[in-house]
């Protein structure tokens, strides 16, 4: 089992299982404005895509899914709990993805991500992701400022990187 130390404890990662679902719901709900559902995660599961979760002294901390087939590898979600966040998790979290996909042969790394998630963006840059384009109003809008009338959609970046 792999860990990253942290100033105070060490983070372990494994493999996500079904047992694992009430917690990880719990940190998605709290990270994200538009949560995956629980049915989301079971079939990431039953496609047996790789699931990682993130625990620190027992406690799921974060969780990370992964599809990789035909020498692609498409990250589908990397969460980080609200409360453990820029502490080097996500970044982590990542780096092991990539690395699972390199072993698994996937020369290429692809993911989507909101237009106004800029954390996550500069994350994605820093580890050697380019924009290769963007879906127009691909994900509902969480901006509440918006007023009725207007989309309410938002752009999704498109990245990729060379394993
Ligand atoms: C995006 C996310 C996974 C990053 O994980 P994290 O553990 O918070 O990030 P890390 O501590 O590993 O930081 C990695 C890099 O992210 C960027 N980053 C992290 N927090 C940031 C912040 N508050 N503002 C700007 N950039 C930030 C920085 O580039 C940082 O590198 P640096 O520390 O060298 O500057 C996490 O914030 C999260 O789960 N957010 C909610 C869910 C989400 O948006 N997931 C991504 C969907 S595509």
């Amino acid at each position: 089992m792999a860990s990253l130390m942290t100033a105070t404890q060490a983070i372990a990662l494994r493999q996500m299982t079904e047992a694992d679902l009430a917690a990880v719901m719990q940190v998605e709900q709290g990270a994200y404005a538009v949560p995956w559902t629980e049915g989301i995660f079971r079939d990431c599961l039953r496609a047996h895509y790789c699931c990682l979760v993130a625990e620190r002294t027992g406690q799921l901390i974060g969780h990370a899914v992964m599809s990789v087939a035909a020498g692609e590898c498409h990250i589908l979600n990397l969460c980080v709990g609200v409360g453990h966040q820029g502490r080097g998790l996500g970044r982590y979290l990542l780096r092991r993805l990539l690395a699972l996909a390199r072993r698994r042969d996937a020369d290429t790394a692809f993911l989507e991500v909101r237009a106004s998630n800029h954390c996550a963006i500069k994350l994605y840059q820093a580890e050697g992701f380019d924009e290769i384009g963007r879906r127009k109003g691909y994900y509902p809008s969480t901006d509440p400022s918006l007023e009725a009338g207007r989309s309410r959609r938002e752009d999704a970046v498109l990245m990729a990187r060379a394993l």
